[in-house]
């Protein structure tokens, strides 16, 4: 494994990492979305090219309709770096302006519009904590190499910890690429944070059998014994919005859509994944719907606000979501209030930068190191 400079990853087990955290003027409160939506177009007109709105595919209606590109964590960061503008204006969570900064040129600027959009699941593996957890987890593994791999959904600094210990990061559609690559180098993976994408990989790579669980918050709890045996240790972390769904929920569609389809996001338990007739990422969940025949019925098992976009942009297609009513929005993707958009959009034409996200510089050179050997899997 190459050797590496240790990095102070200076970090706290919080749930929000930015402490520059400007919230919202009374004055922006109570906005009205026709008022709203006149000033946001005149603060973008004055920016012109100045400014690029990245929409996440989670964000509501009056985020997206404002948005330049609309689409995923990692395409979004894409177009941040393709795009010339001076500002990103990334609505999303933390882990995606993060991302956003380190893939865009230093002479660009990210703004998310609340700092409080911060993904639960990248805070169940803080990077403080897994450096603590990392010792006794590679004792367990005896003098075996372990590699760790980190989903896109993590903090900057956890990405810059698993590219110091010769590890990366994977979206959820190059996961197993990227175990692949790291058994190449290793003899186990550590896969954080999410347990549920982690298992699904195993199950396509034929390797279920050879996974164990690590406990975060009880280590003592957490099984040594499996981890010796184990090829692929699962970081026990989830997305409570995927966890949500249920064997039942796919059950219930199919009896009352004995023709449709189910499509799930690989975050969802394995016997949801297992039920459904497919699994793929965001984007793939898009293309699905964008390429079904016109009266098809698809179940969606993801976000609402994307199933509700879906249903909006394909009205041919019957879009449904798996779980009907008790479908969950992001709590975290939620805190992007249009109102908050407004404000920061017009502290930019007036020349102010507000929630400003600038990942520290060397663990920003690390994170982009994680992010490169994705690039090779
Ligand atoms: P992607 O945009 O990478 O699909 O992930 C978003 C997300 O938060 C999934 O829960
Ligand atoms: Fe995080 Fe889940 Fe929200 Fe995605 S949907 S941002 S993984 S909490």
């Amino acid at each position: 494994m190459p050797e590496m400079d240790t990095v102070d990853l200076e970090t706290d087990l919080s749930l929000f990492k930015y402490d520059d955290l400007e919230q919202l003027p009374p004055a922006y409160r109570d906005l009205d979305e026709s008022d709203r939506t006149r000033r946001i177009e005149a603060a973008r007109a004055e920016l012109g090219e100045e400014v690029v709105v990245l929409g996440h595919n989670y964000q509501r209606r009056e985020i997206v309709e404002h948005a330049d590109f609309i689409g995923d964590s990692y395409q979004l960061s894409k177009r941040a770096a393709e795009a010339d503008a001076d500002y990103v204006v990334f609505c999303g969570v933390t882990f995606m302006a993060e991302s956003a900064d380190i893939i865009t040129d230093d002479d660009q600027t990210v703004v998310l519009p609340s700092m409080e959009a911060s993904c639960p699941m990248a805070g169940m593996a803080e990077a403080l904590q897994v450096d603590a957890a990392w010792a006794e987890l590679t004792a367990a593994a005896d003098d075996a190499d372990v590699v760790p791999i980190t989903y896109m959904n993590s903090y900057a600094d956890l990405k810059a910890f698993c590219a110091e210990q010769g590890g990366l990061v994977c979206t959820s559609s190059n996961a197993h690429e990227a175990f692949e690559y790291a058994f190449e180098r290793g003899d186990k993976v550590l896969f954080l944070p999410d347990k549920h994408l982690g298992y699904n990989t195993a199950h396509r790579l034929d390797m279920a059998g050879a996974t164990a669980e690590w406990d975060p918050w009880d280590s003592e709890a957490a099984d040594a014994e499996g981890v010796a045996d184990a090829d692929i240790v699962l970081w026990d972390g989830y997305c409570q919005v995927h966890e949500r769904f249920t064997e039942a929920h796919v059950e219930q569609f199919r009896e009352a859509h004995p023709d449709g389809n189910v499509i799930v996001h690989p975050e969802c338990r394995r016997e949801v994944v297992e039920a459904a007739d497919v699994a793929g990422s965001t984007s793939t969940i898009c293309e699905t719907v964008e390429e079904a025949d016109p009266g098809e019925t698809w179940a969606i098992g993801t976000e609402i606000h994307l199933t509700n976009h879906l249903q909006r942009w394909h009205p041919d297609v019957d879009v449904v979501p798996l779980c009907g009513g008790a479908c969950m929005d992001c709590n975290a993707m939620r805190q992007v209030d249009p109102n908050y958009l407004t404000w920061v959009l017009e502290a930019l034409a007036d020349g102010t930068e507000r929630n400003v996200v600038e990942v520290p510089p060397r663990e920003k050179e690390l994170a982009e190191l994680a992010l490169q050997r994705m690039l090779e899997v």
